[in-house]
C-alpha cells in the first residue's frame, strides 16, 4: 500500500518526506486556498521534494478547459498527475489526457458506479471520499470494498484504487484491510499512525533497565 500525504504546507511535506513513508502527494483547490501561495509554484516545489505522483487539481468544469489547464499543469514537473472531478466533462479529460501518457487522478467518487466509469476513462488513480460519505450518514468504506471487488473482477480494469477524505487511523487500516492500493492522508493522521501507548510505555521501561545496566553499545 502506498501513502500519499494530502496536503499542500510544503513544510509538513518536508517533514514526513524525510521520513521515507511518503510516495506521493495531493492537493485539491481548498488545500491551495488554505495554503496561501502561488499554485503553480507550489506545485513545482512539492514535486521537487517528493518524486512520486504529486496531484494538481483542474479549475476548469468544461472538457476543453481541463485539457488546457492540465497541458500547462504538465509543463511543471514529470511527476504531476492531473486532477479532474468525476464528471463526464472529466471522464472526457482522463480519456484524453491518459492517452497522451499522463497520470491523471479522479477525484470527488462518491459510488462504485463512478469508479467504473473512470477506469473506463484510463485513470492512473480514482479518489473514493470515504470521510464525506461517513458524514453523511453513509458507510465510506463499503465504497472502497465495492470498488476492490468490481476492479479485481475484471483484468482490463488497471485504475489504482485512492482512499482519500481519511480523516482517521482507523480509515487507513480498514482501507489496508480491503486492499485500497493507496491512502490520501492529512499529515496528523500519517504521524498519528505510528503512535501506541504502549510502545511508549515499553520504550520507557526498556530505557530505564538499559541504564541499570550501565553499559554502552558505541
Ligand atoms: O483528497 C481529498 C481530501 O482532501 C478531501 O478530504 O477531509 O476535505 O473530505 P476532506
Amino acid at each position: 500500500m502506498k501513502f500519499f500525504v494530502d496536503t499542500a504546507e510544503i513544510s509538513e511535506i518536508k517533514e514526513l518526506a524525510a521520513s521515507g513513508l511518503v510516495d506521493g502527494v495531493t492537493t485539491n483547490p481548498s488545500l491551495i486556498a488554505k495554503s496561501g501561495r502561488d499554485f503553480k509554484k507550489t506545485i513545482a516545489e512539492i514535486c521537487e521534494i517528493v518524486p512520486g505522483p504529486v496531484s494538481a487539481e483542474v479549475a476548469a468544469t468544461d472538457t476543453e478547459g481541463m485539457l488546457a489547464e492540465a497541458r500547462e499543469l504538465a509543463k511543471i514537473a514529470k511527476n504531476v498527475t492531473i486532477k479532474v472531478p468525476l464528471t463526464l466533462d472529466g471522464l472526457k479529460a482522463c480519456k484524453a489526457l491518459s492517452s497522451d501518457g499522463l497520470m491523471v487522478n479522479v477525484t470527488l467518487c462518491f459510488n462504485a458506479n463512478q469508479a467504473l466509469l473512470a477506469a473506463k476513462a484510463g485513470a492512473t488513480f480514482v479518489s473514493p471520499f470515504v470521510g464525506r460519505l461517513d458524514d453523511i450518514g453513509e458507510d465510506g468504506m463499503l465504497l472502497i470494498r465495492e470498488i476492490r471487488q468490481i476492479y479485481d473482477n475484471y483484468q482490463n480494469l488497471t485504475t489504482d484504487i485512492l482512499a482519500a477524505s481519511i480523516r482517521t487511523v482507523n480509515h487507513v487500516r480498514e482501507a489496508a484491510l480491503i486492499g485500497a492500493d493507496v491512502a490520501t492522508v492529512p499529515p496528523s493522521i500519517l504521524k498519528a499512525l505510528v503512535k501506541h501507548p504502549l510502545t511508549d510505555k515499553g520504550l520507557e521501561t526498556f530505557m530505564a533497565d538499559w541504564a541499570k545496566t550501565g553499559q554502552k553499545i558505541v
